[in-house]
This record gives structure tokens, C-alpha cells and sequence, in this order.
């Protein structure tokens, strides 16, 4: 059904992880029209499936994904890039997915691919994992909010560092920096992501929702009406059958069994 990206799901049959795995293996994973049209629809597909919890985003050993495809824009006039919106015209959909979305990065996370990886919820990274904004070496910034995620993520001194210099920062750096949540042995990359999503679909569909838009809205308001934002989402989960599963089965020492209701 899909070109340039391979889908699939683990897990058990109520609750599963859906799995995009990036497939352009030769080019790098370089970042096209197609690929990124094909990857917003997996990710909206798997988002609106009931039995979804959560998604993961991979690529191959050697690359996450090197960047947006140098070869489709090398020849693009301004006009052809501003009237076509092109390469990013379809990027911030990954933004309207409701799940959550591990990016699992082994290899190169480049330009476009490092954009990509940012614009998931969180970021598991392999030891071999390199991260960088090398744009200004070919002439052009980052166009998939690079300039915008990064200091956010690392602050402004190694967001302007990784900008103007167009250097790489290995898995160790990007973890110390807060790029990343975990690094881990290459091996172990897919079975690191896959626990974190399973974990993830075992907990309440609608208190992990409203997770996720919480914290994401601390990224869009201030303080105030952030925490307002996130008070009024705590209180409205109390109308919730999984908040009155989740008490009840604390207070009877028991596991859980969510409805995601
Ligand atoms: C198109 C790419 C590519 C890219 C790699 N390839 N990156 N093709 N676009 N971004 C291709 C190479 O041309 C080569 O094809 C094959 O993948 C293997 O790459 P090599 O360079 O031979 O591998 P290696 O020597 O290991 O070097 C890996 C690398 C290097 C360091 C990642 O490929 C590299 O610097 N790539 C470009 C990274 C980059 O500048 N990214 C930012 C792009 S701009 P052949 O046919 O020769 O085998 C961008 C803007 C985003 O992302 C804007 C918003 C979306």
C-alpha cells in the first residue's frame, strides 16, 4: 500500500503500538513529497483505530532520516518552493495526531529528520544516533521548525551552535541536552521504544490524550493559562470511567483494567 515507508502493529489484540518504520534505505531515508504523504497517512490512520495506543516512529540503523531529499529541491526557484509550500505543506498534520508518536532514532536524524524526530512526542534514541541542523552548509536554514524546536528543546546557546555551525551532536550530548529522553545500545533501540509504548496503551486512551495536549500546551501559552489549560483538563477526568477504575483498583491493590472511557 505504501512506497516509502513499512507499517505494522505489536501488542496485545486490544490495545497494540503501531510501528512506521521510514524506508527510503538507500537515500538515507532522505524526506520527500511522497514519503511525507504517506507518513502523515499512516500516522492519521493508525490514529483514528481504536485498538492503537500509541505510535513509534523509526528509520534504518544507519539513518532516522538524513534530511529533506537535496535532490528534489537542488533546482527549486523561490516561487516553486513558496507556491508549492513545498516538502513542509504537509508536515504540521503530524502535529493534529492525538496518540502519542515515539520517535525510536538510530543513525542520522538530519535536518528535515531531526525536525521530524522533534516534532514527535518524545525522542529514544541509539547510541549511534547523530542529530544536527547541517542546512546553512548547502546555503538555507531549517524549514520544519528546526529553528523553533531546538532552542525550545536544548536552549538558545546549542540551538544557535547547531544552527550556525551545522555540526552533529552525538546521542550522549543530545540526552545531556534534553533532545532525547533515553539513549540506549542500538540492539536495544526497538525493544527500549516498544516497552515505552506498550507501557503507554496500558494506561487510559483518554488521561493519555489529555496528557499529551498538556504538555504540548505548554509549548503554545504562558504559564498562567497553561496551568489553567491543564487544571480544567485534570478536573474533566473525573468524568471519566477510567479515573473511577484507576482509584479503585489503588485502593484494592489490584492492576487496573482500563476502558478508555
Ligand atoms: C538526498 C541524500 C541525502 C539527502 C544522503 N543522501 N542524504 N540524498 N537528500 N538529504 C544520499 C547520498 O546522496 C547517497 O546517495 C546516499 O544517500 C548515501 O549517502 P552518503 O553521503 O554516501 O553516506 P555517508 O558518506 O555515510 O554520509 C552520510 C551523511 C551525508 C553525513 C548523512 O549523506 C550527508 O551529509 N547528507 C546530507 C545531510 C543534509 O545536509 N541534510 C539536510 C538536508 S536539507 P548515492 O546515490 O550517492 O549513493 C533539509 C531541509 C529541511 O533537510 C527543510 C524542511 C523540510
Amino acid at each position: 500500500m505504501y512506497e516509502t515507508i513499512l507499517t505494522r502493529t505489536e501488542g496485545p489484540d486490544s490495545r497494540r503500538v503501531g510501528i512506521i518504520t521510514l524506508n527510503r534505505v538507500k537515500q538515507l531515508n532522505a524526506l520527500n513529497d511522497q514519503l511525507m504523504d504517506e507518513l502523515g497517512s499512516a500516522l492519521k490512520a493508525f490514529d483514528a483505530d481504536a485498538s492503537i495506543g500509541c505510535m513509534i516512529l523509526t528509520g534504518s540503523e544507519k539513518a532516522f532520516a538524513a534530511g529533506a531529499d537535496i535532490g528534489a529541491m537542488a533546482g527549486y526557484s523561490f516561487a516553486d518552493a513558496y507556491n508549492q509550500d513545498f516538502i513542509t505543506r504537509n508536515w504540521e498534520q503530524i502535529r493534529s495526531i492525538r496518540k502519542p508518536v515515539i520517535a525510536a532514532v538510530s543513525g542520522f536524524a538530519l535536518g528535515g529528520g531531526c525536525e521530524l524526530a522533534m516534532m514527535c512526542d518524545f525522542i529514544i534514541a541509539a547510541d549511534n544516533a547523530k542529530f544536527g541542523q547541517p542546512e546553512i552548509k548547502l546555503g538555507i536554514i531549517p524549514g520544519a521548525g528546526g529553528t523553533q524546536r531546538l532552542p525550545r528543546a536544548v536552549g538558545k546557546a546549542k540551538a544557535m551552535d547547531m544552527a550556525l555551525t551545522g555540526r552533529m551532536m552525538d546521542a550522549v550530548e543530545a540526552e545531556r541536552s534534553g533532545l532525547v529522553s533515553r539513549v540506549v545500545p542500538l540492539d536495544k533501540l526497538m525493544d527500549e521504544a516498544l516497552g515505552a509504548a506498550l507501557m503507554i496503551c496500558g494506561h487510559g486512551q483518554t488521561s493519555v490524550m489529555a496528557a499529551k495536549e498538556s504538555v504540548n500546551r505548554a509549548f503554545e501559552s504562558g504559564l498562567s493559562d497553561g496551568v489553567m489549560f491543564e487544571r480544567r483538563l485534570f478536573q474533566s477526568l473525573f468524568a471519566t470511567a477510567d479515573q473511577k477504575e484507576g482509584m479503585d483498583a489503588f485502593l484494592n491493590k489490584r492492576k487496573p483494567v482500563f476502558v478508555h472511557r
